[in-house]
């Protein structure tokens, strides 16, 4: 089929009223929008004590937005990072008391989850009820059994592993989303069992893996939407995401690895194969689109995105080539290309203050959107800008540069999206204004009657285009780079090629005006309680030694106790800008599986998870990192 026939666009043509849930990266089923007035109290007193004086001014005591007060600045940001001074330190923190602090959180929502949920799914921490919407089979037991195990919390981990011998996944007669479940069951319970060697994970993680193996059972051999394990019939639409078909290879690489099922790898193996030889002329930097043709493995449509639908399509290429201890050369081709093709055409500078930014975009333009969910991209490029990952033959020391720079400044930009709040939440999506629309917004503000007409679409593109980081930079190494004005002097040392990067201002300007009259405007308003950010800082903190990015994430966890903590779990929320809003009576497994882990790993010891043993699935489940053996390679035709 010719592609320019069939192209789509993923929002209009992709019929989502068939899918049973909506698909991205971290789902949130869209709840009942309950509201109900909290109060957290205690607890929150309790996690001042650990504290030190002086830290978070204004926390706690902030006073209401009225007309003419705009709402302060949620915190105040950490001392300046410097590339220069090896691991700068913050004196009199306790790391271990706060990783106790994320400890007894946890333990808060879990056993919330075990008095008013087990087994359903998941628990509705407003309504203290239980909701069934990953398949009925306890997904926020199997998916918090890794950080159970992680926090040594042996009795809740013995809890259930018990229920978890209770299941049987293969007499189930209903359709079960693949991804999902796989990312969220099937990692899960490899995890689990990597961690703790108990054989009845590896077990139960054959059966499901197995149940799962006919959503394979396509022309071109990536997975259908959903399977029913029973059957093995599958359902969904003929169209698929990136992040649908392209996230399980690490959950079925390392299940082959521990089973000897040639099955598995073959799966796995067809698709990264695939998406390495496809023709991808039609694309900018020939990235790979958001959406495909399952049955065909042709790309679908227009759209660009290492957003919500496509993410983890693109971790996993880069993870492959980790988990398999850096033999995966296929994988390690296509990250390079990727990467570097998104860093070119994906990532902008705001108007105003400069925040960079990562968004979709078409052969056209760019969406200037900016999702929660890509939050998780700058620890991927501190990941994979590691020197034990891409080694100077494959990354050269400027392109890592580039990579770290990128990763610092999405770094910062997503805490800017905590930090601009009154919660002091992360906005789920935002969309950033262009030059001009800033111009206007400014103007209004401060009445005056906005001069001339609007600007030619030509003009309006060349302008974005100005705003394209790799343009900036470009012009910045050469000593081109003007300062906006608005841009403070702090960013000095522009004219020389010399100074603060391009869109790594740390900290960035505040923000003085009120939520309407940012350089963005909001799409989403909520905050889910998403890992994205969090994780991040996990991997800058690791990678860089900083601890800068140790206290960005405090704080946001400070804001989550203050803000989400319901009396039986953790509640996402409606509206970041306006507690009073309320709750709505969700509490994801993600929270357990990734948010809460990824804190906790923020404030422990290294030694904990050692980076260079495991890697994380894209909802957080570690795997280690292991070789093919040469019996492997045969059995499996690893060349
Ligand atoms: C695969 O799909 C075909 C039809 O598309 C069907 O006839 C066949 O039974 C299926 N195989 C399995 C193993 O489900
Ligand atoms: C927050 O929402 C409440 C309830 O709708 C409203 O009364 C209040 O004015 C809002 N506050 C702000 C700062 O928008
Ligand atoms: C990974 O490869 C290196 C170099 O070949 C080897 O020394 C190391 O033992 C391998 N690690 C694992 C876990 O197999």
């Amino acid at each position: 089929m010719d592609i320019a026939d069939e192209q789509v666009s993923p929002d209009a043509r992709v019929p989502l009223s068939k899918y049973p849930f909506v698909i991205i990266r971290r789902v949130a089923r869209a709840p009942s929008y309950v509201t109900a007035g909290l109060s957290v109290g205690v607890f929150v007193c309790i996690l001042f004590l650990f504290t030190p004086p002086g830290f978070f001014h204004g926390f706690g005591h902030r006073p209401g937005p009225g007309p003419g007060h705009p709402p302060p600045p949620k915190w105040r940001w950490p001392p300046l990072m410097n590339d220069n001074s090896p691991k700068p330190k913050l004196s009199g923190v306790d790391w271990n008391a706060r990783a106790e602090n994320v400890k007894s959180s946890f333990l808060h929502a879990y056993h919330g989850y075990e008095k008013y949920a087990m087994p359903a799914d998941e628990l509705q921490p407003v309504s203290n009820g239980a909701v069934n919407n990953f398949n009925g089979w306890a997904v926020s037991i199997i998916d918090s059994l890794d950080t159970m195990y992680l926090m040594g919390l042996h009795d809740e981990f013995e809890r259930g592993l018990a229920v978890v011998k209770t299941l049987d996944f293969r007499k189930h007669d209903k359709g079960v989303p693949f991804f999902e479940t796989t990312i969220r069951y099937l990692g899960g319970l490899l995890s689990a069992y990597a961690l703790s060697h108990d054989f009845s994970l590896l077990q139960a993680a054959d059966e499901l893996g197995m149940a799962l193996l006919p959503a394979f059972n396509t022309s071109s051999g990536f997975p259908m939407f959903a399977v029913t394990p029973s059957s093995g019939i599958t359902s969904g639409s003929r169209y698929g995401w990136l992040a649908e078909i392209g996230s399980f290879q690490m959950e079925y690489k390392y299940l082959a690895k521990l089973t000897g099922r040639k099955a598995y790898y073959d799966v796995a193996q067809r698709v990264t194969s695939r998406l390495n030889t496809i023709n991808l002329e039609h694309y900018p930097g020939e990235l790979l689109p958001a959406a495909w043709f399952v049955d065909e493995g042709i790309p679908g449509g227009d759209q660009v995105t290492i957003g919500a639908m496509a993410d983890s399509g693109y971790e996993y290429i880069l993870k492959q080539w980790i988990l398999t201890n850096f033999t995966e050369f296929d994988s390690l081709n296509l990250y390079k290309r990727t990467i570097g093709a998104y860093l070119n055409y994906g990532l902008y500078l705001s108007p105003g203050r400069n925040l960079l930014y990562v968004t979709d975009f078409t052969a056209q333009s760019p969406s200037r959107r900016f999702e929660h969910l890509s939050c998780f991209v700058p620890g991927l490029l501190a990941l994979g800008a590691e020197t034990n990952v891409l080694p100077e033959q494959h990354l050269s020391s400027q392109e890592r540069q580039v990579h770290v720079w990128a990763a610092k400044g999405l770094a910062i930009s997503c805490a800017a999206m905590y930090n601009d709040q009154s919660t002091g939440l992360g906005v789920e999506e935002v969309v950033f204004l262009n030059k001009w629309e800033y111009q206007a917004k400014r103007d209004a503000r401060a009445g005056l009657v906005t001069s001339t007409g609007s600007p030619s679409s030509e003009i309006v593109r060349k302008d974005q285009e100005n705003l394209r980081w790799m343009n900036v930079l470009q012009a910045w190494q050469n000593g081109e780079y003007k300062v906006a004005s608005d841009e403070g002097s702090q960013m000095k040392g522009s004219a020389t090629g010399q100074g603060i990067v391009p869109g790594l201002r740390y900290p960035p300007l505040p923000v003085e005006d009120k939520p309407e009259d940012r350089e963005y405007t909001y799409r989403q308003r909520d905050y889910r309680l998403r890992p994205e950010t969090i994780e991040s800082l996990f991997i800058l903190w690791r990678t860089t030694g900083d601890e800068v990015w140790r206290e960005l994430g405090w704080r946001i966890y400070l804001s989550i106790e203050k803000e989400c903590r319901t009396p039986s779990g953790y509640a996402q929320m409606n509206d970041v800008r306006n507690a009073s809003l309320g709750l709505q009576d969700s509490m994801p497994s993600y929270f357990l599986a990734e948010t809460l882990k990824y804190l906790y790993l923020l404030f422990s010891d290294d030694s904990l998870l050692p980076l260079d043993k495991y890697v994380l699935n894209t909802e957080a489940h570690p795997f280690p990192i292991f070789s093919w053996t040469d019996w492997e390679k045969t059995k499996f035709g690893i060349s």
